[in-house]
């Protein structure tokens, strides 16, 4: 995967640290009381994406609220969450290997739950395979996350939150954020959209947006609290439509966001193709606050493989769209999806994912593997690219698209942007940070106290995944 965006991180659970029990635990519960000894504690582990991330925060919120204390390892928790992805197989196994930790060294000691994709699409079958584990939520049910905590802390022995089919989003005080400059703000949760490969629309369930005041309620919030950065968040976030009688489009909400007082910066994503208008890239054009950057996933170059995908738009469809945002007075840069390895993908629909890489140019894309997902329309389709094949399909991508991106930072050499500092490496007088257009940029600067800052930087060098410069003062 050639990534603009690192991974979360993550924690290897310690065996040796799980061993600290007596009995064979399973069948009596242990209480979970967060006042019983001045508090508790909590291990919270994340897989996925963004949306993922920032439910881990709400989590945290939740129950830091409750008076519960967050701690960096398992050895020190009571409480041990999973908050899972099931995008993929490969990120679903993950966690089933964490929770086989447990089998081997059963324990009173700790609670386990298991929140998230996984939760929401194997349900009960996750107490069958780990009976330890004590807690599922699926990630459509969290605003019932409250109340099953409050079941655990009197003793419940399992509890479970699975419901899809309510309109709640999760909403919640949010009292630890991860990223001290940059905050993520949801406005729709779940999706419409019925793609073939995707378990996003079972697992998150249907589409639903929040009111845009209280979306620019939580933006004055966050900008009081010292956060200059937006990130708009939704599985399909351009999809959204305001619940109130306001009716604000998404672009009007962008141009509001970006309006209040201290926001600096506002991001969004995830965009569908289809809902893409033109007046998102009006707004971007005319308010210096939304950051040069669309993430506009495509997932194949093939207009057959796109109509097997039900993606709802032709090739030229999509190059309509880019060449609008591309047509924008500004330069906006633009990264996508592609999936490699769909069912009945021939070489001839490779090529012209590999053609559409070259015409569109774009500043950076997530590849993947397709791999076959539960309750999805593709599951069972026939024609099932072998998984070597499709290795080879992801180098070729990989590689093709390494080389478009060298040559794109490449050609910023010289330029001077600003970046907002997020990072700042151990080696002294070395930086981190993003410009508008989401490109990570390390420099040099003989200042300090640099973290949060907002400095002119100008290009020395590049690579395909990252600008590298100096302090331009
Ligand atoms: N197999 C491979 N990749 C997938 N994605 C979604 N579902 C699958 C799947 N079954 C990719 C898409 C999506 C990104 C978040 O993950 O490219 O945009
Ligand atoms: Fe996020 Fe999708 Fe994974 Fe769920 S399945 S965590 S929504 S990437």
């Amino acid at each position: 995967m050639i990534c603009m965006d690192p991974m979360p991180q993550q924690f290897d659970i310690r065996l040796d640290t799980l061993t600290g029990a007596n009995s064979d635990s399973r069948e009596s519960a242990a209480v979970l009381s967060p006042t019983a000894s001045g508090g508790n504690t909590f291990y919270l582990e994340t897989f996925g994406c963004q949306m993922n991330a920032h439910d881990s925060e709400k989590v945290a919120g939740v129950l830091l609220g409750r008076g519960y204390k967050q701690v960096e390892t398992i050895d020190a928790a009571r409480l041990v969450l999973y908050n899972t992805c099931s995008i993929r197989e490969k990120a679903a196994q993950k966690i089933y290997s964490r929770l086989g930790a447990y089998a081997k060294y059963p324990g009173e000691e700790k609670i386990i739950g298991v929140l998230g994709c996984v939760a929401q699409q194997e349900g009960e079958e996750i107490f069958e395979r780990s009976p330890w584990v004590r807690l599922v939520c699926g990630s459509a049910s969290y605003s019932k996350l409250p109340d099953l905590i409050s079941e655990l802390e009197s003793g419940n022995r399992r509890v479970m939150g699975l419901d899809k089919d309510t309109d709640a989003t999760f909403e919640t005080e949010i009292t630890r954020r991860d990223n001290p400059f940059r905050a993520y703000l949801t406005i729709i949760e779940g999706c419409d959209k019925a793609c073939s490969y995707c378990v996003v629309p079972f697992t998150r369930g249907p589409e639903r947006s929040r009111a845009s005041a209280s979306v620019l309620e939580e933006a004055r919030r966050l900008a009081d609290a010292g956060y200059s950065e937006i990130q708009l968040l939704g599985q399909t976030v351009n999809s959204y439509k305001d619940p109130s009688a306001k009716r604000m489009s998404f672009a009007e909400l962008l141009v509001a966001v970006a309006a209040v007082k201290g926001i600096r910066r506002v991001r969004f994503t995830t965009s569908h193709p289809r809902d893409f208008g033109r007046d998102i890239v009006e707004a971007i054009d005319a308010v210096p606050e939304l950051c040069s950057h669309v993430h506009l996933p495509v997932q194949s170059g093939s207009t057959r493989i796109l109509r097997e995908m039900l993606r709802t738009y032709t090739r030229e469809e999509y190059l309509e769209k880019i060449a609008m945002i591309r047509a924008a007075r500004r330069p906006i840069s633009v990264t996508s999806d592609v999936i490699v390895g769909f069912p009945g993908e021939t070489e001839e629909d490779l090529e012209e994912t590999l053609s559409l890489l070259d015409i569109l140019q774009y500043d950076g894309v997530f590849a993947f593997q397709y791999s076959p997902r539960p309750n999805t329309a593709a599951q069972h389709m026939p024609d099932a690219v072998p998984e070597e094949e499709k290795g080879r399909r992801l180098a070729l991508v990989m590689d093709r698209q390494r080389e478009i991106q060298r040559a794109r930072n490449e050609s910023l050499i010289g330029n001077t942007y600003e970046a907002l500092v997020d990072g700042a490496s151990r080696r002294e007088g070395q930086w981190s940070g993003r410009c508008s257009s989401n490109r990570i940029l390390n420099f040099t600067s003989p200042r300090e106290n640099l973290l949060g800052e907002y400095v002119q930087v100008r290009v020395k060098s590049a690579s395909p995944n990252c600008l590298v410069g100096e302090h331009a003062i």
